[in-house]
């Protein structure tokens, strides 16, 4: 009876350290926390995970340090809440900072427990994602705090490739919290909430006297048109933990699984009509490559990676017959599909997390090639382009093209040719490869005899239109196999799912080597 009493009082003792630990930094802290629209730490776990399926992991945990009045200020816990649960049945680990523990900064303690969370992620295969709400490292504990940092960065370099890491930026995230989110693959940002920089808004005005607001500096709008830091962003907390769960549905666990196959109804041999007159006849005209996708790839279910960044190029993630690939685009639509810095480490970066992870690449081609212009040259447009032959190049998963237009120059060789083991290349009638377009060409090839021409007009106009009959067409290249056919454009679907269907066992191993030394 006495024994009985006695264990009653101990599981009391745990359950009431419990709900300490679930109260974080003290309900004045969280309060504040929900004032400013955000949610904590583990009501954001909550919604993340699938409904009761989060189990935590070092909750008793507390910081070491001592001084500058830390003894006074221990949180079970700490600043960070870890642990695993399930994403559509799947299992993921997950990571949330929690603000109202000492601004969600870094501690040894809470260090230690990510890195926990992060090996453990490695060693079972499962994508983690990390919430970050974090003032970086915590100042109090110095040495200690940024030799957590140290650790955290040096698992999100070991897992990349291995397994899918995520991160969503839900309040600050400064100075050492912003490097482990830029190592993960993706980085969801929620807009007037989440923000990253190195230094903040005080430290820029000290150092350079520029004066910026926080959401200037770091918010997501500026992450996402123009640093490229930030893939997604999200009007809410609720939007970015949709999307991430959405973007989990296309992914592997892990490098050693394919990409999870998802039925979906839509007919694998359906043509589509429209797509016969989606390029215009006048080649210089826009048109919206998004157009294309969406009426090829699985119920025009395409979600966009980086969609407000280098919007000249597309990347992002699609199912064809059910099963997940990799799309890059040129998007005529902006800067003529041109292939500039921006886009080319937009692509580049894409294409080796897809082939990373299993993921077969869908090339869609049309742009007159690489940004001509000093702005461009003295920006290293050599050594970035460079980054997208690498990938391409590099990539051993299926990869099949589908060219609807223009491939000039340097774009015909980059994006996924053939002599640069692209697989499968397709062009619509309407595509052209050739060195460069006809007006460009004539004034190079013909120079002398358009000078000397009576009418040189008319003599530019009469070598163009032989340069284009001649030149400007697919079946050039498609007589020396490098197009492995012309397609009629209405069954782009079905000749993209045959393709894929042939290369489902697709094998192939690179020479013997520590890694390559990509451009950076
Ligand atoms: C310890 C911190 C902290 C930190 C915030 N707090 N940041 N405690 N270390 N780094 C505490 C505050 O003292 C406060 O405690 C609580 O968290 C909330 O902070 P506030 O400032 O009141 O909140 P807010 O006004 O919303 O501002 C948030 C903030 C700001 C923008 C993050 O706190 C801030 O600028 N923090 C410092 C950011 C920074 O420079 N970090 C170091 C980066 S250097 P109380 O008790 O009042 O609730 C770094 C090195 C690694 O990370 C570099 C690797 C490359």
């Amino acid at each position: 009876m006495v024994l009985r009493r006695r264990e009653r009082t101990k599981r009391d003792d745990l359950l009431q350290k419990r709900e300490a630990a679930l109260l974080g930094g003290g309900q004045r802290r969280i309060d504040a926390q929900h004032k400013r629209g955000k949610f904590t730490a583990r009501e954001r776990i909550d919604l993340l995970l699938d409904e009761g399926t989060f189990l935590e992991l070092d909750s008793f945990v507390e910081h070491r340090a001592t001084d500058f009045g830390l003894d006074s200020q221990k949180y079970p816990g700490d600043a960070v809440v870890t642990g695993y649960g399930k994403i559509g049945g799947r299992t993921a680990f997950v990571y949330a900072q929690d603000f109202t523990v000492l601004g969600g900064s870094l501690s040894e303690a809470a260090a230690q427990k990510i890195t926990k969370v992060q090996e453990l992620s490695l060693k079972n295969g499962a994508p983690i994602i990390g919430l970050i709400d974090s003032g970086g490292a915590r100042i109090q504990e110095g040495v200690d705090s940024l030799a957590g940092y140290s650790s955290i960065f040096h698992n999100n370099v070991w897992a990349s490739g291995v397994i899918p890491q995520i991160s969503i930026i839900m309040g600050p995230s400064a100075g050492g919290a912003t490097y482990s989110p830029a190592l993960t693959d993706f980085v969801f940002m929620v807009k007037g909430i989440g923000q990253m920089y190195i230094t903040g808004p005080d430290v820029v005005r000290a150092v350079t006297g520029e004066i910026v607001t926080h959401e200037e500096l770091g918010g997501a709008t500026p992450h996402a048109t123009r640093s490229g830091v930030a893939h997604f962003v999200a009007e809410t907390e609720q939007h970015s933990i949709d999307q991430v769960r959405r973007l989990l549905e296309f992914l592997p666990s892990n490098n050693m699984e394919s990409p999870p196959a998802q039925p979906n109804g839509d007919p694998k041999d359906r043509a589509d009509v429209e797509l016969a007159t989606i390029v215009p006849e006048n080649p210089n005209q826009p048109y919206n490559m998004l157009d294309v996708l969406h009426r090829v790839v699985d119920n025009a279910d395409f979600m966009q990676v980086h969609e407000e960044f280098a919007r000249n190029m597309i990347v992002g993630f699609a199912r064809f017959d059910g099963k997940t690939a990799g799309i890059v685009a040129q998007q005529p639509d902006y800067l003529a599909g041109v292939l500039d810095i921006d886009s080319s480490v937009k692509a580049a970066r894409f294409v080796r997390f897809c082939d990373a992870f299993n993921i077969p690449l869908v090339t869609f081609i049309d742009t007159a090639g690489f940004m001509p212009g000093t702005a461009q040259e003295h920006a290293g447009i050599i050594r970035h382009g460079a980054k997208l032959i690498f990938a391409y190049a590099e990539a051993t998963v299926p990869k099949i093209s589908v060219l609807t237009r223009k491939a000039f120059g340097g774009a015909y060789i980059v994006m996924s040719s053939k002599n640069l083991t692209g697989d499968v290349n397709f062009a619509w009638p309407t595509g052209v490869v050739a060195v460069m377009g006809a007006d460009g060409a004539v004034n190079i090839i013909h120079r002398g005899e358009i000078g000397n021409s009576d009418d040189p007009d008319a003599t530019r106009a009469r070598l163009i239109s032989e340069y284009e009959s001649q030149l400007m067409n697919p079946y050039i290249a498609a007589s020396r196999g490098m197009l492995d056919d012309i397609i009629d454009p209405i069954e782009t679907r079905p000749k993209i799912i045959r393709a894929l269907d042939m290369m489902a066992n697709k094998r192939e191993v690179g020479p013997t080597k520590k890694h390559g030394s990509i451009p950076l």
